[in-house]
């Protein structure tokens, strides 16, 4: 394979939610969650990487099976994974102090989640002083203690307040779950229209409490998020919802189910400004092959062609 080929970035640099990239691919959260993963990645063909999601306080995260299938090959086959880890990370303190102190080649983007506006807005301001940060995602995928453990993402008035509390220097994203009543999107696209404190909206996180059996996932009973190919028809038509609804000065970032270079290309048509990737990255674990996979023979032509159109 070429070194063209391999090579998943564009001569001249393009902004997204505040940032300026060098390509249209990105590490989602998860994949990276702990400070000490992000160097690998960051050498990928990626143009950034995201790291979290880290919680006020240092978080063991779930015991048990936490992820299924076991390999790459049976998520290949299946079309999906399923994982249910509870946010293990070593909490805002210790993993912004750790940030401040790497050199990074690439822009880091760091999700924080919490349960109530305080825990954000703490977040907020912890990794803003970070110059390392290039912009900090609110994952709103997380049950919500002060609106009666509802998914932020499904509460209007919590994510209301939480961007009204929102100030400060560095670019903030939003991450939320799919959303399947085509209503409460559009009140919640209002919401981030209104409040002009979001640089872009990341569509979509794991579709929530999928199951399989409980030899699959232990925690939970066996309910688990769901991601990898099968989410891939409901992030697109996500995609396509938020960005009608949204200024044309938020972005959207299109994520679920991105295998290959003509998956990205998919979720660009269909509006978003750049793409993330979970699934591909965590269950191959190997973030030398990321290049090799999204400009393979036969699955990635359409790829290409953008990114000599965009050379
Ligand atoms: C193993 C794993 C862990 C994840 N952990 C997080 C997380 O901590 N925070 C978050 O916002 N999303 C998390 N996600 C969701 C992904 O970032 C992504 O939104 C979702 O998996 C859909 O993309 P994909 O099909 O490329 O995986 C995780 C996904 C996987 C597969």
């Amino acid at each position: 394979m070429g070194e063209f080929k391999r090579n998943t970035r564009m001569s001249s640099m393009f902004a997204v939610g505040g940032i300026d990239l060098d390509g249209p691919v990105m590490i989602a959260a998860g994949v990276c969650k702990t400070p000490e993963s992000v160097g690998p990645w960051m050498a990928s063909a990626a143009s950034a990487v995201e790291s979290g999601s880290y919680t006020p306080k240092e978080n063991a995260g779930n015991d048990g099976k936490l992820f299924h299938p076991e390999t790459l090959e049976e998520f290949e086959r299946l079309g999906y994974g399923l994982n249910s880890f509870g946010m293990p990370n070593v909490g805002y303190e210790l993993a912004a102090d750790k940030f401040a102190m790497m050199r990074l080649e690439k822009p880091l983007i760091v999700s924080i989640a919490g349960r109530n506006m305080q825990d954000y807005l703490d977040g907020m301001r912890i990794f803003s002083q970070c110059d390392t940060v290039a912009a900090i995602e609110f994952n709103f995928g997380c049950p919500n203690e002060t609106h009666g453990g509802r998914i932020i993402s499904f509460d209007a008035s919590g994510i209301r307040d939480i961007l009204n509390g929102i100030y400060g220097p560095k670019p903030i994203w939003m991450k939320v779950s799919p959303y399947s009543d085509p209503m409460l999107l559009k009140e919640i696209a209002g919401i981030v229209n209104e409040s002009d404190k979001i640089r872009a909206v990341v569509t979509c996180n794991t579709f929530p409490n999928a199951y399989v059996d409980t030899n699959a996932i232990s925690p939970n009973g066996g309910l688990a998020g769901l991601s990898g190919p099968a989410l891939k028809p409901i992030a697109l038509g996500q995609v396509v919802q938020w960005r009608k609804h949204l200024k044309s000065d938020i972005d959207v970032i299109g994520v679920g189910g991105i295998m290959t270079g003509n998956d990205i290309v998919d979720f660009l048509d269909a509006g978003a400004r750049a793409v993330q990737i979970a699934s591909c990255a965590f269950w191959s674990g190997e973030p030398r092959r990321l290049g090799e996979w999204l400009t393979a023979d036969g699955t990635s032509e359409r790829f290409q062609a953008l990114l000599a159109s965009r050379g």
